[in-house]
């Protein structure tokens, strides 16, 4: 290893020749220090291959020309960063998401709004995707056909530049996808593979005829059975059969072609350049097929991640991964780094499984399966990484709950799952939600689902009866899932239009490219006319944007919350109640929160074991009192008890 960096670097430093002699001898600092991250991963991956050697001078050039091209506030940018290895970990984290065109049209009107941006506290903002995507349907984006440039909806790479640059003036920090298991079909390099190109045909997984899609499809499951069944899409012009995980026009990259992953790092790098400090990485469970399994969660997509992050410690130092996997907890962790990956893979993913146990709970009111699952699947803290935590995404819900887990607290896994997609759809008696069912697939009973944040809190239907007393109890839902989000660990996501309590959009239906998937349902535009509204307490919007605002205000204030502190999940014994502790240098933070409409009494002396000493509620800055030796709990409360 030591004569091959030798060599890389030697390859790599020819490309710096015009930096001057600090920022030269920088990018060797760095790549020394990383090389060992980059090495090993690819060797696992392409060792065997004779081109091995070769592939790993060319990526240290392409590493070389990233940072030569780097600007120098980024490069100062880079320094903070380095300095400041916690950044993303800390109670300042806020992250706000949303669609370019649904916020306020467009990038340019980004900064327009900066302002509100400041006022939610938002220290980290998700454009949805907005690289520029195939015409027509494009799964939301998702269906990229060049990376290197802005949906022209939304303006161009120089006003990226802008935005990122003002953003990063402001103290917040630019997310944006960076969609890794498929291009669109129209992409420069799957339109030259359909037009016969064996180079780009190897960029792709593309067959003569069904005998290997036959045996891959034996054991690969479908993600959107009702609108795209299957795995495969058959081009009678290329005759190809092609690997289409997702949709037809999604075709699945071949990561097992090293010069796919010298491409990828080529683009992730030029995102870091135009000021973006956070890539999503969309999708990475696919990326690695085998024979025989779901092709899912392979531990080469771990050596992947690994060298995509060691590629980007080198060369853009400041830019943190988001690693997108909606799977279940015993594969998902492995993508915050486990092991070998251990603080050297993703920095951030989504906890899907604290989204699926909150809506659980709050449909059942009952925590005994949340405290069951969070407490046996997950670590306490991450190495250099943390979650993104959130209640609601531009996706669907799936329900994944185990049937292990629900046999563990006593319920059926089927009649569990079943019961929670009837409830969200709002069909179930007595249900306050109202949703809507995705991708029911028949052969194995799964029903996913749609809906707003507020909507599947009740508020909808509160609304819709004029029901006062509901509607205070959906805004309570509403504000108890933020308390959680933003205390459980991580960097809590607020997705656009929750800080408003904004109901379900059906307005796709009339949209011939979207009326085919009702995610949009929950996708709505920004109502500007109901932020207005935000700072009056006599509406609905007013008390959900000031309870969510003064909840992460208080996070800010509570350094218990720091990412790096364990979150343990304790069980007090209350059914109902979710309690977790913060161990911090300072001492614990008990957390508990009542997902009932009743009042519930948690024992005083079991939150002083828990470690609580001063009964101080670092939430609502208030003593915590306790007669009869209880701390009595109201409907939906949250406390963060010091
Ligand atoms: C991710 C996105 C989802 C998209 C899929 C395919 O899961 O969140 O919206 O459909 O990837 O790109």
């Amino acid at each position: 290893m030591q004569r091959l960096m030798d060599t890389a670097l030697a390859t790599a430093m020819a490309s710096l020749k015009k930096l001057d002699q600090h920022d030269q001898d920088v990018f060797a600092l760095r790549f020394k220090r990383s090389f060992a991250d980059l090495y090993g991963p690819l060797q696992v991956l392409y060792g065997h291959l004779p081109e091995f050697e070769s592939m790993l001078l060319s990526l240290s050039t392409h590493l070389a020309d990233a940072w030569a091209k780097r600007s120098p506030a980024l490069r100062l940018h880079d320094l903070k960063r380095d300095l400041e290895p916690d950044w993303f970990q800390r109670p300042d984290m806020l992250g706000y998401v949303f669609y370019l065109d649904r916020f306020n049209d467009n990038l340019k009107g980004v900064l327009k709004k900066l302002d509100y941006l400041e006022e939610i506290g938002a220290s980290y903002v998700h454009f949805m995707p907005c690289l520029m995507p195939r015409p027509g349907d494009s799964d939301g984006g998702y269906s990229v056909m060049d990376y290197r440039q802005i949906d022209p909806r939304y303006g161009t790479m120089a006003d990226l530049e802008r935005v990122t640059t003002a953003l990063r003036h402001k103290g917040i920090s630019t997310c944006v996808d960076l969609v890794l298991n498929h291009t669109a079909k129209e992409h420069e390099w799957a339109r030259k593979a359909r037009a016969g190109d064996p180079k780009y045909q190897a960029y792709y997984w593309m067959f003569d005829d069904r005998t290997q899609p036959d045996m891959y499809e034996k054991t690969l499951l479908e993600i959107f059975p009702e609108h795209a069944p299957g795995n495969f899409t058959w081009y009678d012009d290329a005759k190809k059969w092609v690997w289409t995980t997702f949709n037809e026009h999604q075709w699945d990259l071949n990561w097992s072609n090293p010069d796919v992953f010298v491409e990828i790092v080529d683009i992730m790098l030029f995102l870091a350049n135009t000021g973006v400090e956070i890539v999503r990485l969309d999708a990475v469970a696919f990326m690695w097929k085998r024979p025989g399994t779901q092709c899912q969660n392979e531990p080469e997509v771990h050596q992947i991640l690994h060298a995509l992050r060691a590629a980007s410690r080198i060369a853009a130092p400041a830019l943190i991964h988001k690693e997108e996997a909606i799977v279940a907890p015993k594969q998902l962790i492995p993508y915050l780094g486990v092991g070998e990956h251990s603080g050297r893979e993703g920095n951030l993913a989504y906890h899907n499984s604290l989204m699926v146990q909150f809506w659980s709970a709050l449909a059942t009111r009952s925590t005994k399966l949340m405290t069951h699952v969070l407490r046996s699947h997950f670590p306490t803290r991450f190495e250099n990484a943390t979650w993104g935590t959130y209640l609601r995404c531009h996706d669907d819900i799936g329900w994944a709950v185990t049937d292990e887990d629900a046999g563990a607290v006593g319920i059926s896994g089927a009649a569990h799952r079943h019961y929670l997609a009837d409830f969200y759809e709002g069909g179930f008696p007595g249900t306050f939600a109202r949703g809507s069912v995705f991708q029911a697939n028949p052969l194995t009973g799964d029903r996913r689902t749609n809906g707003s944040l507020a909507s599947l809190c009740g508020l909808e239907t509160a609304i819709a009866n004029k029901d006062m007393s509901a509607m205070s109890l959906a805004v309570q839902r509403i504000l108890l899932g933020h308390a959680l989000i933003a205390s459980f660990g991580g960097v809590p996501l607020l997705y656009m239009g929750d800080e408003l309590g904004m109901l379900n959009d059906p307005s796709y239906k009339h949209d011939p490219h979207l009326s085919h998937d009702s995610r949009w349902l929950h996708r709505p535009r920004m109502d500007w006319e109901r932020a207005g509204h935000r700072h009056d307490q006599t509406t609905l919007e007013g008390q959900i944007f000031t309870g969510i605002t003064r909840i992460m205000a208080r996070r800010r204030a509570t350094a218990h919350l720091h990412g790096n502190n364990p979150t343990e999940i304790v069980d007090c014994g209350v059914d109902g109640v979710f309690a977790f502790r913060r161990s911090s240098p300072t001492g614990a933070l008990v957390a508990l929160f009542n997902f009932t409409e009743n009042w519930l009494p948690v024992p005083r002396h079991w939150v002083a074991e828990t470690g609580a000493r001063n009964f101080w509620d670092e939430l609502s800055g208030a003593r915590v009192d306790t007669p009869g030796d209880v701390v009595a709990l109201p409907p939906y409360a949250r406390v963060w008890i010091t």
